[in-house]
Order: C-alpha cells, then structure tokens, then sequence
C-alpha cells in the first residue's frame, strides 16, 4: 500500500464516523483524496476535503476537520495532524515510518510504485525528426523526454506506442531532390549518406534563402514527388533507406525504443478524402482560394485559420496531422496522445487539437508536451561558429571525449579500454541528467562544465557517489541488497 492509500484509509474511516449517513454522492470524489502538499512546510499530505464537504452539509469547515482528526488514527504513520487555514488537514509522516517504508521499498522490484488502476493506451509522438536533415542538438529534449514519459507510462502498466512522426514528405526533403540532380556526391553518399544529405540540404537552403526562383524550383520538385514522379520518388526511397538506418543508430546509443515509425509520406494517400470529408461536414471550408478551418472556440484561435490546402492543390503539415489522428484513433483507440515537440510549434497544436474537437472524431486526450530551447553562452539558440545548430553526432563525440578526460584525471591505472567503456556510459547520461533535471518548458543554457562537473547536481557526481557506495560494500566484504 503507498503513504497516499494508508492515510486516504484512515480519512475515509475517520469520516464515516463523522458524517453517520449523510449523502456526499453529489460531490466529486477527486476533492475528497489525500494529495501531496504542494509546499512541504506544510508537511507532506494533506487533506482538503473539510472544505467542499462544510459547504455541502452547511457546517462550518474547521469544526469539521476537528471532529474528523477527533476521530483519525494515524498514530506510527504522521505526526498529529494539524489544521491549517481555513480546515485543511496537514500530515507530517514520523521518521520512524518513513525509515520502515524505505526499507520496505528498498526490497521491491517496483520500488513500491503501484501499477495504474486502469491501464491506458497512449501514443507518444517523438523524436519525429525531419529526414533530410541532419539531427541537431534541440533533438536531444524530443529524445529524451519523450522517451522518460514512455518509459514512465510502460513502468506504470499503461499500453505505450511511441510512433517515430518522420518528416520525410516536406520541402526539405524537395530540397535534397533538388540539389541532388545537380550535385550529388556519390563516393561520398556511399560512404555517409546522412553527411551527404546535410551537405545537399545546407547548400539548398543557402541558395533558396537568396533565390527565390530556387525556392520555387524545391517546391515543383516536391510537388512532383506528391504526385507519384517516378524519378523524384526513386530518389526520396533512396534517401530514406539510407538515413533510417543511420538513424536507428543514433536511437541505439541513446537507447530509444520506438515502436512505429510511420512518417509523414505513409498518410499521404488519405489527404484528399480527408479534406473532401472534412469539407462535406462543414468542418473545412473555401477561402481565398485555399481550404481552412476557422474557429469559434478558444478565442485567441479566432483569427488563426489553420490551412489544410493550397490553392495549388498542395497539402500541409497539418493536414498530415490531422489524417494521423484518424489512422491512429482507428488502429489503436488511444485513451491519449502525447506530442513530445519544440514549444515554437505550440500554435500548430493549438490549432490541430481545436480542428480534430470540431471534427468530432473519438474520445482522445490530446496533448503537447512542449520544451523549451537549448541556448548557447550568449543566452541565444545555441550555435556552431558557422551559426548552425550543432550536430548531435559531433555533440555525442565530444561529451565521451570530454567524458574520458575527466575519467582519466580520476583513474590513473585504469585500461584504455576501461575508461573507454566508462566514457561511453557517462558521456550519454551526463547529457541526459543535464536535459531532464531542467525545468521542461523553459529554455536553457547549454553548459560542459556543468554536465560534466565532479560536484553538484550532475550525472557524473550522482555516479562517482554510486560508485564510491559500492566500494565501501566491498571493502566491507558486503553483498548490497540490489
Ligand atoms: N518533423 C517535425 C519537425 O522536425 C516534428 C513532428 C512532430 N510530430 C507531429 N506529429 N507533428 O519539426
């Protein structure tokens, strides 16, 4: 049983003594739970149903929440309950307690995590990269949290399917066909395709950025491919058979573990029923030549359609989005959706999750779990000297050299080939620790020394700790419990 369930047993018990037979039916039983103090000066739980319950029977709270501590046996779990403002009831858990829970849980596989009540099934959308490009480093938040939320979720027994969004249909892929009829490296594609494919990229999206005549060009290409030309489309599976392996890779060494990876060019043959569908239900309509949704609700979305087709006839992101909630609703009935992405693209989702309420669709929690941006030094996105993200390989490579240096300072004696292994593990999860310690939502400065610092809240302090611990078990001669 957790703290939470022990004490909410002995308020439940509590009130039954108190309130005799009075009908509470009309209240909802969320505010009748024992939660967390959301400060713990106010000590660990509390219980603020005192308040909704006087309202309801016409008392007065405080006198309420003292005939219910009257009645409440908490003794070897809290600290005598006390009454805050207005009848809030605070717990603070005994020492003697929290060492027997500790104990207790230090000696369960779960660690005394209960698994859910009821067992959801939810679609996390990450990492979702764009193919053409290169990964940089703002993929490593989509990675990383959306790989702890899937990982929680499974943990609590909840049914994940983390689906791989692919951008593998958009204009920088058409920029990469483009540049890839005038000057494509073959020996060097051969040799890393992803590397040739960021070289094409880099170069196309300079010249589209001075030319808009080439700008143009990209999106005929595009274009063609949507429309089944053979040669673009002979192109685009040779770009994308050779970069999702490279991918794979880059999941392994993080140890990602996707399930699906359908990308934005597996729904494009269900973008035209969907927009007919959607204009026959008076959902989508006709205006200034293109197809939008408009919205009533929420407000601030009034004078934001969203667009679902050019007047070229062309599709969009969101269209591509809207038709992978149908297809995911149906081949999986999620209880919920968790868009792991950037917090720049919070008005798309805004404006995807209004069209698929007014869409009517099915009965499925959307969600945006947006982050913030890494920031460099200078308190701007973070930059290479050539003013390009940088590269999560050339990120990767230098956290495990900068990771060996700091393990070879430590450990003089130890094998080349030891501190090897070492800098590969501590590399990856100082990254990591640095990523998830952060508060999710805000931007933050990207900082080696602190990653990587032998003090403080670090990965790499958390692990030399470890490590020392275990040494003292086996200078001690000691098995450790786990
Ligand atoms: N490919 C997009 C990008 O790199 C992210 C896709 C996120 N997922 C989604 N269903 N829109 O910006």
């Amino acid at each position: 049983m957790t703290v939470q369930q022990e004490l909410q047993n002995q308020i439940n018990s509590a009130l039954a003594g108190v309130l005799g037979d009075a009908d509470i039916s009309s209240l909802a039983p969320e505010t009748l739970r024992v939660v967390p103090t959301a400060n713990s000066q106010f000590g660990d739980y509390q219980w603020n149903g005192a308040l909704p319950l006087a309202k309801l029977l016409k008392s007065n709270p405080r006198a309420l929440a003292t005939q219910i501590i009257e009645k409440l046996e908490v003794p070897g779990i809290s600290e005598t309950p006390e009454i805050a403002g207005p009848g809030f009831i605070n717990f603070r858990l005994t020492n003697e307690y929290l060492n027997r829970k500790l104990e207790e849980v230090s000696r369960d596989e779960r660690l005394g995590v209960p698994h859910a009540e009821y067992s959801r099934t939810v679609v996390v959308d990450y990492p979702s990269p764009n193919v053409a490009k290169p990964l940089h480093v703002g993929h490593i938040r989509t990675m990383f949290i959306g790989d702890a939320i899937a990982r929680l979720l499974r943990f609590a027994g909840h049914n994940v399917i983390a689906d791989n969004h692919i951008g593998d249909w958009g204009t920088p892929i058409g920029m990469v066909i483009w540049g890839w009829k005038k000057f494509r490296d073959d020996e060097k594609f051969q040799a890393s395709p992803l590397d040739e494919m960021g070289r094409i990229y880099k170069i196309v999206k300079t010249q589209t950025l001075d030319d808009k005549a080439i700008l143009t060009e990209v999106r005929q290409e595009t274009a063609k491919l949507h429309s089944g030309d053979a040669e673009n489309l002979a192109i685009w599976n040779t770009l994308r058979k050779a970069s999702l392996p490279e991918l794979d890779k880059v999941y392994q060494k993080l140890d990602i573990q996707l399930d699906e990876t359908l990308g934005e060019s597996f729904y494009h043959d269900r973008l035209s029923t969907l927009v007919e569908d959607l204009k026959t239900k008076n959902i989508a309509e006709e205006s200034q030549g293109a197809i939008v949704i408009q919205f009533d609700e929420p407000p601030h979305l009034r004078d934001k359609p969203m667009l679902i087709q050019k007047g070229d006839g062309g599709f969009l992101y969101a269209t591509t989005d809207l038709a992978t909630i149908d297809y995911r609703v149906e081949r999986w009935n999620p209880d919920e959706i968790v868009y792991v992405v950037d917090a720049r693209q919070s008005d798309h989702f805004r404006q995807l999750f209004a069209a698929t309420k007014k869409w009517n669709l099915a009965d499925v929690k959307l969600n945006h779990v947006a982050f913030g941006t890494i920031l460099g030094e200078d308190g701007t996105p973070i930059k290479t000297r050539e003013g390009e993200p940088p590269r999560l390989d050339d990120l990767l490579s230098e956290a495990q050299s900068r990771a060996l240096e700091i393990a070879r300072q430590k450990n003089e004696d130890l094998s080349e080939a030891d501190l090897n292994a070492i800098a590969g593990v501590l590399g990856i999860a100082a990254l990591k620790y640095a990523d998830l310690s952060q508060n999710r939502t805000s931007d933050y400065q990207f900082s080696w020394d602190k990653m990587l610092a032998l003090t403080g809240n670090s990965a790499v302090y958390l692990e030399y700790a470890y490590v020392r611990t275990r040494s003292i078990f086996r200078k001690a001669n000691l098995e450790p419990q786990r």
